[in-house]
């Protein structure tokens, strides 16, 4: 099988990510933070330099402010739920997965706000309509740094000078850059990070993070045990036992631990040009392809690995059957959960084709997805 579909979860992962799931299950599977002796006290380490080497890889100062959540939906719906009440304005884009989208039109119900910034047909956002749009009860703006659909990658930074100005909280949908691109909070002045832990960061399913910068009031909306102060019948408030009731995933953890520190083993800079010249090659081959429709900015250096792309006007379902089935290569058809972002391209009713690069895919991978393309095109003819 041909892998390419990495946006959606990376595959394979590095070893040590297996080993590290594996090793943790097997040698101190106890649960942290809840009974004193050595297992559950190993249990918690595991988890705690989780938090230590997450803090370090983004530039977060205090590790405490690291939640811990089973996926990227998950710290975006706390991140927007417990941040916008009744009478606030929040801005986000028509590039937004709905995980983004969702839980903030679910808010109108409350009497939230939203303004959606259309981005154009490449999926291109421009930071002087996110300043146009901020009102007086403009409380935060939500922006993914790269979209799922063509890859576009934000101008997060600019927004960040905008919103600190402003005063207004920035909240980054980091499911598709983070581990790929270089993401500092402080430098992008990023009030809150949201992202997965199965994507660019070479973790397991079920796990995902939100960092919370100090001082801004979340809601948390689980209630539940969490090992400390037990005695109350209230939630505590100290983070990050606020917002993590319940057992936590320890294997997961400790396998997205073991991902991070091979992206900074390996060092984020090769990755990213690794899956830059993926993306740069595929592209070049495609144009050569006449029935082939490309979307996004065409540009490796403007876009993620993320390439999403259609046949003349054939259903992108059954060009990905085709292409698993005959080809043994895996894409993801259809409208990739950003029906918002299929209508800013263009592509709403027949969706798009997607092909995404991970670290571990080669040259020969990209050849392969060419060819078959090649061929598919040509049988179209007969
Ligand atoms: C931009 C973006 N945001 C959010 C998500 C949701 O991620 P998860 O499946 O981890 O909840 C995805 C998933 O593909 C995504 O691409």
């Amino acid at each position: 099988m041909t892998y390419l579909d990495n946006a959606a979860t990376t595959y394979p992962k590095p070893e040590v990510v297996y080993e590290a799931v594996l090793n943790t299950m097997k040698n101190h599977g106890a649960n942290p933070g809840r009974s004193g002796h050595k297992l559950a006290l190993e249990a918690g380490r595991t988890i705690f330099k989780g938090r230590e080497v997450i803090a370090k890889f983004f530039n977060i100062e205090d590790p405490m402010q690291i939640i811990f959540t089973s996926n990227a939906t998950d710290a975006l719906n706390l991140a927007i739920k417990g941040i916008l009440k009744k009478g606030d304005h929040v801005i986000t884009t028509s590039m937004e997965h709905n995980s983004v989208l969702r839980p903030i039109k679910s808010l109108e119900k409350i009497g939230v706000e939203n303004t959606i910034i259309q981005c154009n047909h490449q999926g291109i956002l421009s930071p002087e309509d996110i300043r146009k749009a901020i009102k007086e009860n403009t409380k935060l703006i939500a922006v993914t740094h790269a979209s799922n659909i063509t890859g576009t990658i934000m101008p997060i930074e600019e927004i960040g000078i905008i919103a600190r100005e402003k005063k207004i909280f920035l909240l980054v949908d980091a499911a598709q850059t983070a581990g790929v691109y270089d993401i500092d909070v402080k430098r992008m002045n990023i009030d809150l990070l949201a992202t997965a832990g199965h994507k660019g960061l070479l973790g397991p399913q079920g796990t995902g993070i939100l960092y919370i910068k100090e001082d801004i009031e979340v809601m948390h909306y689980k209630e539940g045990g969490t090992g400390s102060k037990s005695q109350e019948l209230t939630q505590p408030l100290m983070l990050p036992d606020r917002y993590e009731s319940g057992t936590p995933n320890t294997p997961g953890i400790a396998g997205l631990t073991a991902g991070i520190e091979f992206i900074l083993q390996e060092g984020i800079d090769k990755i990213r040009r690794h899956e830059e010249s993926l993306t740069e090659y595929f592209i070049e081959e495609l144009k050569k392809i006449d029935k082939i429709k490309i979307y996004g900015p065409q540009d490796a250096t403007k876009q993620g690995a993320v390439v999403s792309i259609n046949i003349e006007e054939e259903d992108s379902s059954e060009m990905a059957y085709i292409l698993d089935s005959v080809f043994d290569i895996a894409t993801r058809p259809g409208l990739h959960c950003a029906p918002m972002a299929h209508k800013t391209i263009g592509t709403f009713e027949q969706g798009t084709v997607r092909f995404s690069f991970g670290y571990f895919n080669t040259k020969e991978d990209v050849e392969k997805a060419i060819e078959a393309l090649k061929t598919i095109c040509e049988e179209l003819d007969q």
